[in-house]
């Protein structure tokens, strides 16, 4: 009996040592965990975006292609990591970021001082505004004004969104995605959509009876996320540099956005 007691203790000790062996290895990293899991192979890493958002990210052959994705796999490549991308809502992104279930975000994504309070960002790599798209013919928004009066598609989370809420008479719809507000607006649900311009333009170009009006928007700049800390950030800041001085980040722009 005592024979069988010692052995169950000395298996119950191997076992807790192994698992403090093993919590231990864990706690030392500062990188977040995605980056951490393969150390022997090529590390990957995780890239947090909503993909419906041409020509930043969008599906084409099942695969996420567009400025970000070929900036992203650019950094990475540069230093040593395979890009490996999630596609998840856009208001997902920031807390997949911070929880370290992405290693970065990168989404058409607007600095915002609010967004700063939750991750760090790198330097801009492009710049965008708002714009209004209305109805082509017999609109009801004409100018922003009229945006008080109206119902509104947004996507939700987005600065679309931010900029519309200070409407308060304004009656706002959030979609998921910028082509279901879209879709609303083609459908006569909604009066107007406020999106960024570039994703703007490629939805008035694949739709018919829809058009962007000219009216004025702070500009925007856009950067990709990091959890707050990161000694990523410092890392893709270099790569960045890099390639905006070799061209890469120019040719990689001019190939989605032709003028
Ligand atoms: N620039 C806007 C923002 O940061 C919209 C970004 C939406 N991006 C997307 N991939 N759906 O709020």
């Amino acid at each position: 009996m005592k024979k069988i007691i010692s052995l169950v203790l000395v298996a119950l000790i191997a076992v807790s040592c192994v698992m403090g062996l093993a919590s231990c290895g864990n706690s030392g990293s500062t990188d977040s965990k995605a980056a951490d899991s393969k150390t022997e192979e090529v590390k990957e890493l995780h890239m947090a975006t909503n993909a419906f958002f041409e020509p930043y990210e969008y599906y084409k052959d099942k695969k996420v292609v567009g400025i970000d994705a070929e900036l992203a796999d650019a950094i990475c490549d540069k230093l040593g990591y395979k890009l490996v991308i999630d596609d998840m809502d856009f208001d997902a992104i920031i807390t997949s970021v911070t929880s370290g279930k992405a290693d970065f975000g990168m989404a058409g994504m607007t600095v915002t001082d609010e967004r700063k309070k939750s991750v760090d960002f790198t330097d801009t790599y492009t710049t965008s505004t708002q714009v209004i798209i209305v109805p082509e013919k017999d609109s009801k928004v004409s100018k922003t004004d009229d945006l008080e009066k109206a119902s509104i598609g947004v996507q939700l989370g987005t600065t679309g969104d931010i900029f519309v809420s200070d409407f308060k008479e304004a009656k706002i719809e959030r979609f998921k995605k910028g082509a279901d507000a879209v879709l609303a607006l083609t459908k006569g649900k909604v009066d107007a959509v406020v999106i960024d311009k570039q994703p703007a333009e490629k939805f008035v170009e694949a739709n018919e009876g829809i058009k962007i009006l000219d009216e004025p928007f702070a500009e925007e700049e856009y950067a990709i996320c990091l959890k707050k800390g990161s000694d990523l950030t410092a890392k893709f800041n270099k790569a960045l540099k890099e390639l905006k001085k070799d061209g890469t980040v120019q040719k990689i722009i001019d190939k989605y956005i032709g003028d």
